[in-house]
């Protein structure tokens, strides 16, 4: 039987799924492998199920010299090195579309709770400061009626992008290539440049792949376009945002505040996030409901099933080989 890894903890039903075809060997007390133990667990596989976390280069590539498919379980794949596995004809898949509603949900939670204020509210009344009603108290920034700027407007965007029109928001999108006519109707969203986005959004949200074109495209500059009482929203990638930057108009105050699910470095991230009340802090979770992770897992199964038992083309690819 051909030897599968699973990287890290799964679901029980895609272990037995994967049994079915292959010898597996799966992490699922989920320890955090060092480097060392993950490229000798990897020696000898043919198919790998990586986590967004496991980082495929050339170094772990030369550690697998049989695998054939890497099926990372996340829709980013940031963490693999396309080319090197294109160079050696490895496939490499992703899980698109079973987790974009359960991200745009997390992203309007986020949205919310920076411009609502509701960490720090949660803050203040758990560490027994509450003493009184006052009036004024914790005044945040409305929702109905702000505008949203999406930049990215891909699956996870669009329906973002539905949900603030519930909200009575208006969306404005930014992307190198508009969508089509009938999807900026659908969703009464308008296509403008960066900059025009960055000056009339209540709310800039990032929803787009990290590479190198998109490293750092929110730093000093950007963040000074926004307006004073805007909020910036990260559910896509660290390093997307300069977050030296952000920290320093957080702590300026230069905008509003901030929701973050992803950092520079993660999941170390700069202390300094950890200082400010104005921004909320999650740790990467914006896919993390049970049903949707259920589905990753499975998704990325589903293309080890495909390639390596059943000799068909890979469900998802990500880089054509
Ligand atoms: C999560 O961040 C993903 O890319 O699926």
């Amino acid at each position: 039987m051909r030897k599968v890894v699973v990287t890290r903890e799964v679901f029980k039903e895609t272990i037995d799924f994967l049994r079915i075809h292959f010898d597996v060997t799966s992490n699922q007390d989920d320890r955090s492998y060092s480097r060392d133990e993950l490229l000798s667990i990897v020696s000898e596989a043919e198919g790998i199920q990586t986590a967004g976390s496991d980082q495929v280069n050339d170094e772990f590539l030369d550690a697998a010299p049989q695998v054939k498919i890497i099926a990372n379980t996340a829709v980013g794949y940031n963490n693999i090195d396309v080319q090197a596995c294109l160079r050696r004809g490895v496939v490499v898949t992703n899980t698109p579309g079973v987790l974009d509603e359960c991200v745009a949900d997390y992203a309007l939670g986020l949205m919310i709770s920076a411009c609502r204020r509701i960490g720090e509210g949660e803050r203040y009344l758990r560490s027994g400061q509450w003493k009184a009603f006052y009036f004024k108290q914790m005044l945040g920034l409305d929702i109905h009626g702000a505008t949203l700027g999406l930049i990215g407007f891909g699956r996870i965007g669009q329906a973002i992008a539905r949900r603030a029109n519930g909200f009575g928001m208006r969306v404005l999108y930014h992307t190198r290539s508009r969508v089509c006519e009938a999807v900026e109707n659908d969703l009464h969203a308008t296509h403008v440049d960066k900059s025009q986005l960055l000056e009339e959004s209540d709310v800039v949200m990032l929803i787009l792949p990290y590479t190198k074109d998109t490293h750092h495209i929110i730093g000093e500059r950007e963040l000074s376009q926004m307006k004073s009482r805007s909020v910036l929203v990260n559910i896509a990638r660290g390093g997307i945002v300069d977050d030296a930057a952000l920290i320093k108009a957080l702590r300026d105050k230069t905008i509003f505040a901030a929701g973050l699910d992803v950092y520079e470095g993660e999941p170390q991230l700069n202390p300094e996030f950890l200082e400010l009340e104005n921004v909320v802090l999650s740790p990467h979770i914006g896919s993390a409901s049970e049903p949707t992770r259920r589905a990753m897992a499975m998704t990325a199964a589903k293309n080890l099933v495909a390639v390596l038992a059943n000799n068909e083309a890979p469900i998802n690819p990500v880089n054509p080989t």
